[in-house]
């Protein structure tokens, strides 16, 4: 074993298969951000609670460090280009979707199948990340529609239970 460079580990995480879900916040002034994250996971039920990443690389990391609150939405097998619109830098990825503002005062985006409304209640540094736990304050189960899957930075689809 040698010291892995950031392309080998990069590829070695990438045989890990995840769903993906878009975070949501809304920053000081209440404008609503958004972002593509691989990296979200359920952590407790009792209380409901939850986490994901931040990498500082991202325009929005600011925002999502701070936020009291954050959505988090899991996409659907179809919904491969609001995965890409949510992970491209510098555009309104908000222009031209169906979403509104929660009663809690968060960007809910419509068509998701699940949807977890969180308040922030814990941050760590790890490395060039933070990781954001939140406890569970609302829960919309819209759909059974199968999920879109990440995998060797790819998109898959379910191919059926073993
Ligand atoms: C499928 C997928 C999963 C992603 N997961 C995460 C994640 O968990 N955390 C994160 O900070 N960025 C994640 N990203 C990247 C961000 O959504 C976004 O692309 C990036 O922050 C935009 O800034 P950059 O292109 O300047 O790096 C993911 C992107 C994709 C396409």
């Amino acid at each position: 074993m040698t010291t892995p460079d950031s392309e080998t580990v990069r590829k070695a995480f990438g045989h890990f298969a995840t769903g993906v879900t878009i975070v949501t916040a809304i920053d000081n002034d209440g404008k609503s951000v958004g972002m593509t994250a691989s990296s979200f996971n359920s952590v407790s039920l009792d209380p409901p609670m939850v986490l994901w990443s931040a990498g500082a690389q991202a325009p929005e990391f600011e925002i999502f460090a701070l936020c009291q609150k954050f959505a988090v939405h899991v996409l659907s097998a179809s919904q491969m280009e609001l995965s890409n619109r949510f992970a491209t830098p510098g555009i309104d990825k908000f222009d031209g979707i169906d979403w509104q503002m929660s009663s809690l005062q968060l960007p809910v985006i419509a068509e998701c199948p699940m949807c977890l409304q969180c308040d922030t209640v814990d941050r760590h540094d790890a490395g060039d990340h933070k990781i954001l736990i939140g406890r569970v304050i609302g829960v919309d189960i819209r759909s059974d529609e199968p999920p879109l899957l990440y995998y060797g930075s790819a998109y898959h689809q379910l191919g059926g239970s073993l």
